[in-house]
Formats: C-alpha cells, structure tokens, sequence
C-alpha cells in the first residue's frame, strides 16, 4: 500500500507556481490577484478561506478578502460580485460554499464571469469541461488527477465508482474520469444516496472516489484489494481530547481499508492539500491569459 500525498505533491505545484509567478513580476506583469468572498461564520469555511488566502501570499499572489454577515441580502451580493467582475486588477473570484438560505447558490455562480470563475463551477466552464475544451476544472477534481498524474497511476480501462454526486466534485470527476486523456478512460459508476447494491458496486471497483461527506462511510468490506482509494471527505467530528474540540473524519475507514489498497489518501494532507494547489493553478491561469 502506497500513500498518495497531497501534502508533497501540493508543494511541488505550489513550488512551480512560485517560480512562474516571480518570472511574471521581473517581466513588469502583476501578479495574479484572487478575490474571496466569505459570508458568515461557517467554521470550516472561515478554516478553507484562510488558507486559500494564506496559500496566495506564500506564492506572492495579492488576495482580496470580502467578508459579509450571513443576514446579507442576495442584491447586495450580486452587486458586489459585478463590481469585481468589472474590476481588471482582480483575476479570480471565489464565493465560498455553502450560503445562507435567502441566497440563490445558481444565481451566484452564474453571476460570476466566466473568465474569472477560478472555481469552475460557471455553468459555461462546466459545459466546455464536460465536451473536453479548455475549461477552469473545479479545484477539487481537478487535485485528484494531478494527485493521479503525479503518482503515474493507469486510469486507462479501469471500473471507477464515484460515490457522490455533487456539483462540486462527484458529477465532474465522474465525468473527467471518463473522458479520453490520460488521467481518464476509465469505466465510471457514479453512485448516490439512492443507488442499489452500493456494497457489490465497490467490491468491483479498481478506483473508488468517496466524496459524500459521510465520516468513515467506506468500510474494508466494501473494497477490493488492491483497488486505489481517493477520499475526499473531510468531516468535523466532535472530539474532545483535541485541542479544538473535533477531529476531522475522511469518508473512509482508513484504518481498516488502507491495508487493502494499492494506493489511498489520507486524510488530512491527500485531497484537500491538492484542492488549494489546483484553484491556485486555476488563478494562474486567469492572471497569464488576461495578460
Ligand atoms: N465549499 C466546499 N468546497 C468548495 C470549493 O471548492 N469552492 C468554493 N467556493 N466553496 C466550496
């Protein structure tokens, strides 16, 4: 069994970045700016925007950071977000997900300049994704296949079952996993809470993406031996010996799965370490093609 770590491979795409983004400074470009909005007082949220930000200065990126309180009316929102769509020194907006119940999350995400939507979640850079053209991919799929790519894994013919199906990340790996290039070929089962024989489904998986937000959902019972594990979850769990008061929980069972696996993640330091490395990569990209 062999770790997939997003910790070392995030460094090394962050490192690449660097190294371009201080290319850019010498030749009189800016560097890349991206803006995140954060509304209200989710903790993980406030724990992923951080870093998000954190991670922009150590690559010498600028970043923006727009706070509102979750009682924020969804005009002033759409307003705010017009106002960074105008502005040329901003490259990238992020609206940070999930949003309080009076915001309409689609009225949001279509708001949001295409060319800008380093999420990708723009239903234009996701219509360009699913027929394969150049497209922002959604920073968490997108981490998997550098994590896939970096560690030289053959996706080509393989059973994948996807469990999750969310917008975020189970629909757009699902279909990434799928297409004809070289992080993809495979044969892909996307399942969901209302998928039959789940337990049978797995057992025939030689890759399996839990992203359903389950803590330890996957079971050793459920796996193949030999199949790689990608776990996406990343779950706050009351535990009162931590020093915060919660542990965080992947999808996985990792104690008892991780011996069955020819390749896992771990959680933390797999997938969510390669999330931020890839919206960076996406706020690079923005940054150079405005230029
Ligand atoms: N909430 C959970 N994951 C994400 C993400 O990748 N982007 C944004 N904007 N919100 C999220």
């Amino acid at each position: 069994m062999q770790i997939l770590d997003g910790k070392l491979v995030a460094q090394a795409v962050k490192d690449s970045l660097k190294q371009k983004v201080d290319a850019l400074k010498k030749e009189g470009k800016k560097a890349p700016h991206l803006a995140a909005i954060l509304i209200g007082h989710n903790g993980a949220s406030e724990t992923y925007v951080a870093s998000k930000v954190k991670t922009c200065e150590e690559l010498g990126y600028q970043s923006t950071l727009i706070r509102f309180e979750d009682t924020v009316e969804e005009q002033v929102l759409l307003q705010q977000i017009n106002e960074l769509n105008a502005d040329n020194n901003i490259h990238g907006i992020l609206v940070q997900l999930p949003l309080p119940k009076q915001i309409s999350e689609e009225k949001v995400i279509n708001t949001i300049a295409a060319e800008k939507d380093v999420d990708g979640f723009h239903p234009s850079n996701m219509g360009k994704m699913i027929q394969g053209q150049p497209a922002y991919i959604p920073a968490t799929p997108y981490g998997i296949l550098l994590l896939l790519e970096h560690y030289k894994i053959e996706t080509k013919g393989k059973h994948a079952v996807i469990i999750g199906r969310s917008n975020i990340v189970g629909r757009p790996i699902s279909i990434l996993l799928s297409q004809n290039t070289p992080t993809g070929n495979c044969t892909v089962t996307l399942c969901h809470s209302h998928t039959r024989n789940l337990k049978e489904i797995c057992l025939q998986a030689d890759l399996i993406v839990a992203a359903l937000g389950k803590p330890e959902f996957l079971t050793a019972d459920m796996v193949k031996d030999g199949a790689v594990v990608i776990d996406v979850g990343i779950t706050r769990v009351e535990d009162k010996t931590k020093k915060k008061g919660y542990a965080i929980k992947g999808d996985v069972h990792y104690d008892t799965v991780a011996p069955k696996c020819s390749y896992i993640t771990p959680v933390p330091g797999g997938v969510g370490a390669m999330t931020i490395a890839a919206l960076m990569q996406n706020t690079y990209l923005a940054a150079t093609k405005k230029q």
